[in-house]
């Protein structure tokens, strides 16, 4: 059944409680935090419009990263207010608390189509525990619940899920907002009944954080392409040599019957014929974590099947490269979720790329409807200056994945049916 969305409510002088994803990357620049993406924050600007032309009292709530219950000042969600202020030239004002006396005065002054963003809800520890005293406190300024963190809704926290449970059993509505409809419409209705041909191009580390999704998307798709590190675990289940590699040696069993499972379902399930290569060297510096830091030297093409010993797979090589970017720009539906190799280095980011301008040409040139499921993979089409060529970009990183392994998520489940 559908949910009830923010354009389906009346919110005319109502306390709109709105929990949004700002868990956005920001660094220390001369001693201030500074946001590095507003991704995040632009995308939930759709859903701010129409409720402050509605007439509503916004109420936002998000979290800042993983203080631990503990108030982080690195952490705090002053900066968004002010982010936020800019980008919409109206004022945000901001408590620096979620809960208690303050909030509720900020928000009982709220005039029609006002907004207030309040701290980090995870400065306290109930927050994560869906603490049900906690999500009293959160709801005692919701006349109306609104949700457009998709990227959060995979946690089933106060903020995510208790305060939307309370203002249901009150008897109020709980309706999705503009960005969350839309990760709902491009990252599920669309993808479970496809245009033809239907292809996924998976990558990134590791198989096993995406074994459910290739599970599942076997069962959709008409030809699954591999990349990244998780190639590798695929080639040393079909017996080769992967050299320093980055592999899962215990997934190999759980490769192999992804690889059965393609046969019998007649997937098309490719998996590079080319890669980058490099040697890894150890350097006497250490990384954040006390490790040797290790340089990659002498990267090179390596059309073999196998890796020599001393060498790792960084990038799908260029035939890989050409023979993926046919079988994308044939498609009319594509979802990518992952890069295909260390594209955060410019040497080995040409395969990734090569994706990237792949699924804008099937876009543009097939009428395909494309989406690219988070994380990774959308930093890459940014970083391409691609992101506004395709369809879709979600704003998920583990929502998105645990939403296309077929999870039903928490803080979606927790919405009102229309
Ligand atoms: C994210 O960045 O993926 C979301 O904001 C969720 O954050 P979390 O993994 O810390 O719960």
């Amino acid at each position: 059944m559908a949910k009830l969305t923010v354009n389906d409510l009346d919110v005319k002088g109502k306390r709109v409680f709105m929990r949004v994803d700002y868990n956005v990357p920001m660094e220390e620049k001369e001693g201030q935090m500074v946001i590095n993406d507003i991704t995040r924050i632009s995308a939930t600007l759709p859903t701010l419009e129409l409720l402050t032309k509605k007439g509503a009292r916004i109420i936002l709530t998000a979290h800042l990263g993983r203080p631990k219950g503990k108030r982080e000042p690195s952490m705090s969600l002053k900066p968004v207010a002010d982010k936020l202020s800019e980008m919409i030239s109206r004022p945000v004002q901001f408590v620096d608390d979620c809960i208690g006396e303050k909030v509720e005065a900020a928000a009982n002054a709220l005039q029609n189509g006002e907004i207030l963003l309040l701290e980090n809800v995870r400065f306290y520890a109930e927050e994560e525990a869906n603490d049900p005293a906690f999500a009293e406190k959160l709801a005692k300024v919701a006349d109306i619940y609104v949700n457009d963190a998709f990227g959060a809704a995979h946690r089933a926290h106060a903020s995510t899920e208790g305060v939307a449970r309370l203002v249901a059993q009150r008897g109020g509505q709980c309706a999705a907002g503009l960005l969350m409809e839309r990760e709902l419409k491009y990252l599920g209705d669309e993808l479970s009944n496809p245009a033809r041909p239907f292809v996924v191009i998976l990558g990134g580390a590791k198989v096993s954080d995406k074994i459910k999704v290739i599970d599942t998307l076997l069962d959709k798709a008409d030809t699954i392409l591999i990349g990244g590190a998780m190639a590798y675990t695929f080639k040393l289940a079909q017996g080769l040599k992967v050299g320093k590699s980055l592999v899962e040696p215990d997934m190999v069993d759980t490769a192999k019957a992804a690889l059965e499972k393609a046969k019998q379902r007649n997937v098309q399930f490719l998996l590079p014929s080319d890669n980058v290569v490099a040697t890894p060297v150890k350097t006497d510096r250490l990384n954040k974590k006390g490790k040797p830091v290790i340089e990659l030297h002498d990267h090179r093409v390596n059309g073999e099947p196998n890796i020599p010993e001393n060498e790792e797979g960084v990038d799908i090589g260029p035939d890989t490269a050409k023979k993926y970017s046919e079988v994308i720009s044939s498609a009319k539906t594509v979802l990518w979720n992952g890069p295909m190799g260390i594209f955060e280095d410019p040497r080995f980011a040409e395969g990734t790329f090569a994706v990237a301008n792949a699924v804008v040409q099937a876009t543009e040139k097939n009428g395909a409807k494309t989406i690219i499921g988070g994380g990774d993979s959308v930093k890459a089409m940014n970083k391409a200056k691609l992101g506004d060529k395709v369809t879709f970009m979600s704003t998920g990183g583990g929502a998105s994945l645990e939403f296309l392994e077929g999870a039903v998520l928490p803080g979606v489940a927790a919405l009102s049916e229309k």
